[in-house]
């Protein structure tokens, strides 16, 4: 679907609640936190937000896992609060994405417990209950599928027969049947509800996996260890998805000047994207996939060695190229290198010895390609991964306590999963905000989830970095601020975009040529390359060194060098 103007030319900012500013002290970020630092997030020109889940919740996986649609959690504050967010933000021209889970819902949540406590009730059928299977004494799950979080997908119904539920998150988050119609409404009304309060729109988690393969047949990919399979095309992307997202957009998306993002995960293809985003035919605006994460091999890389983990540069600009190539003619596409379900960017592309430049590097990188960018919360600070000290230290993500109780079981030892989990966890990017060199961070007086990252005391908080002009903040801040330029805007959304010498092994460049040519580059590496540029350009718009070195049509480019040109 086209997006409407007012969303367009906008520079989003990802905010996870329980960490970004804790207003009452009690270790657990809230809505009123977020209020006061609106005028922050003015002042460096973020205009849309996307907060990760504010719904009542019994914390299972920190909010996706939603007993109560229609209750602010108490935690986060009350319904009030969202109104005053809602209308503080827009004061301030900022719009407001809720995340909405559509896939599931808490085990606490009063249509799981219905359809527990009745089987015959209509909620019954809002989940999906199957018989296991019988081997002699032995009762099995239904099948042989494994979730997201290192378990089987059913989850035996407490009592005396022979049910399971079916969950590919974790077990207190039933998958809920969107094959119901009933189901469907509920969801309508709840879409309709917030979009009447004056939300903006909504990132819509997990959409995925909406449609499932309903024979639940065991999948016949080679089983693991468990003799479980992860076979997630069983579960995701599958045709009746769209029909689905269609309909609600009928009945619902299309009454709303409202801005959609659905978050579809690790197998899309570009064309399964259309399907969802089409200006024309899709039912939503975008959709963020992960193709563009992982790209230095950290993802599942359990039994590798550190120095195998390293930005394959050329695979990353072939990815964004071909989502380019594919998309950009038809839809609308987010931008983004990490959120709450992925490690710090920087400790994946960047380094944290050269954490100001290749924070500056990453940040000009992304914000002028094609599309909608999202950046994630102190990304603009340069923050990085946590180096904790035990498994333990990851268990407030359920994914990470089941895979330390799978990865246990098979003989690894603490440290070496600790190891793994300060590469991969995504508990890396759940750590407090760090507003400032005082007690935690400044994010609040009391202990938070998630232990504040020791690196506030070395420059990486706000208050150190709001008034210096060289600063990674202030450097977002002015690049963001030609990303809004409209001019700017014009060649990033209408220029063609091309890749700059795509061989080049350490070079990240690329430009959109339409009524000047606008130009990217930068080294990836945190040592020295050259980078031949036969252009002569008028202007650096952005660059994060004091002095350009450019002799004989060659850059001498440093560690994580960025510049942009207008030629
Ligand atoms: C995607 C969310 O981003 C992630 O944090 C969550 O664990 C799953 N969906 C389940 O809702
Ligand atoms: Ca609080």
């Amino acid at each position: 679907m086209k997006r409407s103007p007012k969303f367009d030319n906008r520079v989003g900012y990802i905010i996870y609640p329980a960490a970004f500013k804790d207003s009452n002290d009690d270790g657990i970020g809230d809505i009123q936190g977020i209020i006061s630092k609106l005028d922050y997030l003015a002042y460096i020109g973020f205009d849309l937000l996307w907060i990760c889940p504010l719904f009542r919740s019994p914390m299972d996986d920190n909010g996706y896992d939603v007993s109560d649609y229609y209750q602010i959690d108490p935690r986060f504050g009350s319904n009030e609060d969202l109104k005053t967010l809602i209308e503080e933000a827009h004061k301030r021209g900022i719009v407001i994405l809720l995340d909405f889970v559509l896939n599931h819902t808490s085990d606490e949540h009063p249509w799981f417990q219905k359809a527990l406590s009745d089987p015959s009730s209509k909620e019954r059928d809002y989940y999906f209950f199957r018989k296991g299977r019988r081997e002699g004494d032995k009762l099995l799950p239904p099948n042989n599928w494994k979730g997201f979080f290192s378990t089987s997908t059913w989850e035996k119904v407490p009592g005396d027969n022979d049910d399971y539920y079916f969950h590919i998150f974790s077990k207190k988050m039933p998958d809920v049947n969107w094959e119901n119609p009933a189901l469907r409404e509920e969801y309508y009304a709840i879409a309709r509800h917030y979009l009447d309060m004056g939300v903006d729109g909504f990132r819509l988690d997990a959409l995925a996996h909406l449609a499932k393969d309903t024979s639940f047949a065991s999948s016949s990919l080679p089983p693991d260890p468990e003799g479980l399979v992860y076979d997630t095309d069983r579960f995701s992307n599958r045709p009746a998805l769209y029909s689905y997202l269609r309909e609600f957009n009928d009945e619902v998306f299309s009454h709303y000047d409202c801005l959609l993002v659905g978050e579809v995960g690790g197998n899309l293809t570009p064309d399964k994207a259309l399907l969802l985003s089409d200006f024309d035919t899709g039912p939503i605006h975008m959709v963020f996939n992960f193709a563009t994460a992982w790209v230095n091999g950290a993802f599942g890389s359990l039994d590798k060695k550190d120095e195998d983990i390293r930005t394959d540069v050329i695979a990353l600009k072939k990815e964004f190229l071909k989502w380019y190539q594919a998309c950009s003619a038809r839809s609308d596409m987010p931008l983004y290198w990490d959120n709450h379900d992925h490690p710090r960017a920087l400790s994946q592309y960047g380094s944290i010895l050269y954490r100001e430049k290749s924070a500056k590097a990453l940040c000009n990188t992304l914000l002028f390609m094609y599309g909608t960018p999202f950046i994630y919360y102190g990304d603009e600070i340069g923050m990085s991964n946590v180096t904790y000290e035990k498994p333990e230290d990851f268990f407030s993500d359920v994914g990470n306590h089941n895979e330390t109780d799978v990865l246990r079981a098979r003989g690894y030892s603490d440290e070496h999963i600790t190891h793994y989990l300060n590469r991969t966890s995504r508990v890396n990017s759940r750590t407090p905000m760090q507003w400032d060199k005082g007690q935690n961070a400044g994010f609040s007086s009391a202990a938070p989830i998630n232990k504040v990252n020791g690196n506030y005391l070395e420059g990486v908080n706000v208050a150190d970095q709001i008034d210096d002009p060289f600063s990674t903040l202030r450097f977002f801040k002015y690049a963001i601020s030609k990303r809004h330029d409209p001019f700017i805007n014009e060649l990033v959304q209408h220029g063609k975009f091309e890749i700059l010498d795509m061989p080049h092994p350490d070079v990240f460049a690329y430009t959109h040529d339409g009524a000047k040519k606008l130009v990217v580059i930068t080294n990836m590496r945190p040592y020295t390359v050259y980078f031949s540029f036969y252009n002569n350009f008028s202007d650096i718009l952005v660059h994060n060194y004091g002095d350009v070195i450019f002799t004989n049509h060659v850059f001498e480019l440093r560690p994580f060098e960025t510049y942009l040109l207008l030629v």
